[in-house]
């Protein structure tokens, strides 16, 4: 990092596959990002742990992600796994000192999770992890001195949080030490469910709320087939859902199609299974080289394992020593 290039952090969550909402709102913009910054991505394994999860399978996804990541074209040398880098944990700790009970308290993702998992099981266990998950965020972000951090429009809330936290510690501590991270969206940063559009695309509303960029062409096809267009909300207005279509269809890369379908709506004349047939070539042209890169990157799992064991520690090296002078500055131990 000792060029002039602006640091650039973001982390996605080992759960599972890739989906849409994660690929167009953050991923691909993660790979663009590439050519013009330094640029860190994470696999964060430690906040997967925040949530219901089974130990047996954590590692096994963690892998799958940083494969699925590569296939995207995320550049091994820029690719780390959270828990490679301890660091990560001893900065949360002290940043936590730096954020208030109320802060946390206010986060609607934790109430939207805790409710999540109440609506399950009223007894659900609620773990104190889940609640100070954004202070872990933070560290991810200030321990590489991120000047940009490309998310979906899900984590606004916590990259306000990472600044307030940045700007306490400088103010508490008395140096203008860490940078104030500003996020990056995409034109697709809020992708909503085809099932139900009132609702985020997200893996936890369960199977049909979202599509896996990696899953089999006929199913991405039936998903846009049966997607909800009219949620009664019309009135010649474009519905939440339809206006999501058009918005990933436009994403997909897809102008012209985007263009024209647009009249058509204008003037009335939309007939929805043109756009639906449409987004359903647009998505499988768009999957199509990805899923070809992650087979060929299955097939060769030991190396790709072996770079990102090395890139992961190459970029604890950055991690390492901002810890080391956050402990100058905080008046705590260094081991040397
Ligand atoms: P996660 O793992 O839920 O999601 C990864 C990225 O995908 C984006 N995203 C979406 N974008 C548009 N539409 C959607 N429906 C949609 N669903 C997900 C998310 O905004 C995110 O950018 N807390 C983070 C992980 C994290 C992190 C960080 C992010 C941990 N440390 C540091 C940035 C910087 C999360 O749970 O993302």
């Amino acid at each position: 990092m000792s060029n002039n290039k602006k640091n650039v952090l973001s982390a996605i969550q080992p759960t599972g596959d890739i989906h849409l909402g994660n690929y167009l709102g953050a991923v691909k913009n993660w790979v663009r990002l590439q050519e013009m910054y330094n640029c860190t991505y994470g696999v964060v394994d430690y906040h997967a742990m925040t949530m219901p999860y089974k130990a047996k399978n954590l590692r096994e996804n963690t892998w799958k992600m940083i494969f699925q990541l590569l296939a995207c074209g995320v550049k091994a040398e820029n690719l780390f796994i959270q828990s490679m880098i301890p660091e990560h944990a001893e900065l949360c700790w002290i940043l936590g000192n730096v954020c208030s009970y109320g802060e946390l308290s206010r986060m609607t993702q934790f109430k939207d999770k805790t409710s999540q998992l109440k609506d399950t099981d009223k007894d659900a266990f609620i773990s104190s992890g889940l609640f100070y998950y954004p202070v872990m965020q933070a560290a991810d972000i200030l321990i590489y001195h991120a000047d940009f951090v490309p998310v979906g429009k899900d984590q606004e809330q916590h990259l306000e949080l990472s600044r307030n936290i940045a700007q306490r510690f400088n103010h508490q501590f008395g140096k203008e030490y860490f940078t104030h991270p500003e996020p990056l969206y995409t034109e697709s940063a809020k992708i909503m469910s085809l099932a139900n559009p009132e609702k985020k695309m997200s893996k936890s509303l369960g199977e049909k709320h979202y599509v896996n960029i990696f899953g089999d062409e006929a199913r991405i096809r039936k998903q846009v087939k049966s997607a909800v267009t009219d949620t009664g909300d019309s009135n010649g207005e474009m519905s939440t859902g339809v206006a999501n279509l058009f918005a990933l269809l436009k994403a997909t890369g897809r102008e012209a199609a985007h263009a024209s379908l647009s009249i058509d709506f204008t003037e009335g004349n939309l007939k929805y299974s043109d756009l639906k047939h449409e987004l359903a070539e647009g998505l499988v042209a768009m999957c199509q080289p990805i899923k070809e890169r992650y087979t060929e990157i299955n097939n060769n799992k030991k190396e790709y394992k072996n770079q990102i064991k090395q890139s992961s520690a190459e970029i604890r090296k950055v991690a390492a020593q901002t810890l080391r002078e956050v402990k100058e500055l905080t008046g705590i131990m260094n081991a040397k």
